[in-house]
């Protein structure tokens, strides 16, 4: 238990006793025999303090032990005054390193989003060019061809393709984080723009030995989107959704009408991911697995700009997903005109 000490000058002001042989008030001889005195009154059941010892003994008077008392109270305020000054100056500068820090940091964060930028458009006219004469070659305007050496250009122009599709990436995150994604926004028929999208993923999915589905109303009413940026963000979840789901499963593209909405799902029963892992998805240059990016490919960007585009349709990407079971990611768009105007 604690037993509460009463708060007076002798316990504020430590070691009085060293303080007054220091001030001449008193000799080391004295001290002693007063803190000696001091302890015998202890043990006698009479506690004192030191003060009270010295007076008792005779060694010193009040009017002195105040003024002792009240010079040591001044001593400490000036020092806890300079302690705080200190304290005051060592907080303002760390401030100013911390503004110093996150000014360079920032400057930073815009020399990356520059050097994307910059780097990025310096790599499409080259690449351009490559394809372009890659695709002459192909189509044997420059002579005609053998065999093997058409496969071989197939294969530069697929991976041309690829390069391409990570620079157009690359592009569209450096306008994202720059604050300049614009959306062109219009009445989007779904039958219509999905269709091709299905047909271009198709292949992925039947190569991978995966089935992909597409469940869709036919009559539904057209969404509000940016269709070019809507295709993408398909195109994107549903390569996602083929990549991370081993042979023999499944892929679901679902349109769904919910009132004034539609609910777009990509489902698929791959590897799925793992729920603390969820936020992680979305930061851009982040896979969460790096020997199954090697063994899937891509740059870690999709998510990111999904989610960018997805949001810039004022909506909201969810994800629900299960280990090793599958995973759905699905956001709502709104329809281009109310239900209430609509001739059912
Ligand atoms: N359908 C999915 N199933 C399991 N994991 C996924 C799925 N979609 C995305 N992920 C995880 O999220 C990471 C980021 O995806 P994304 O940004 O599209 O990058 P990338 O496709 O280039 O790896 C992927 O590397 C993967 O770890
Ligand atoms: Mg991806």
């Amino acid at each position: 238990m604690n037993e509460q000490v009463p708060i007076t000058p002798e316990v504020l002001v430590p070691r009085l006793g060293d303080q007054l042989v220091e001030m001449g008030l008193l000799t080391q001889e004295q001290l002693k025999q007063a803190l000696k005195y001091q302890a015998g009154q202890g043990q006698l059941g009479k506690p004192c303090l030191i003060g009270q010892a010295l007076m008792e003994l005779g060694f010193l008077d009040r009017a002195v032990l105040d003024r002792a008392i009240t010079e040591q109270i001044i001593r400490l305020r000036s020092a806890l005054v300079k302690a705080n000054h200190n304290l005051e100056e060592r907080v303002q500068q760390r401030t100013a390193d911390l503004q110093e820090a996150l000014r360079q940091l920032s400057q930073l964060n815009q020399l990356k989003g520059n050097f994307i930028a910059n780097i990025s458009h310096e790599l499409r006219t080259p690449l351009t060019h490559v394809r372009g004469y890659l695709e002459l070659l192909h189509t044997e305007a420059l002579g005609e061809l053998n065999d093997d050496q058409k496969k071989s250009l197939e294969v530069s122009l697929r991976s041309t393709g690829r390069l391409q599709n990570l620079i157009d990436d690359l592009i569209l995150f450096s306008l994202a984080s720059r604050g300049e994604l614009s959306l062109q926004l219009k009445p989007v028929d779904l039958n219509q723009l999905i269709s091709p999208i299905m047909t271009r993923s198709n292949p992925k999915a039947v190569d991978r030995g995966i089935v992909l589905n597409l469940e869709l109303e036919s009559s539904l009413p057209p969404v509000q989107a940016d269709d070019e940026k809507l295709g993408w963000v398909l195109s994107q979840l549903l390569d996602n959704a083929i990549k991370f789901t081993p042979t023999g499963g499944v892929v679901i593209l679902r349109v769904l009408r919910n009132e004034n909405m539609v609910m777009l799902n990509i489902c698929d029963t791959g590897i799925g991911i793992a729920p603390e892992k969820i936020k992680e998805i979305f930061e851009p240059f982040h896979q969460l697995d790096g020997s199954a990016t090697r063994r899937y490919g891509g740059a870690g960007l999709g998510l990111a700009l999904v989610r960018q585009i997805v949001e810039a349709h004022g909506s909201l990407v969810s994800v629900v997903s299960t280990p090793d079971q599958g995973t759905t990611f699905s956001f709502p768009l709104l329809l281009a005109v109310p239900k209430t105007y609509q001739q059912e």
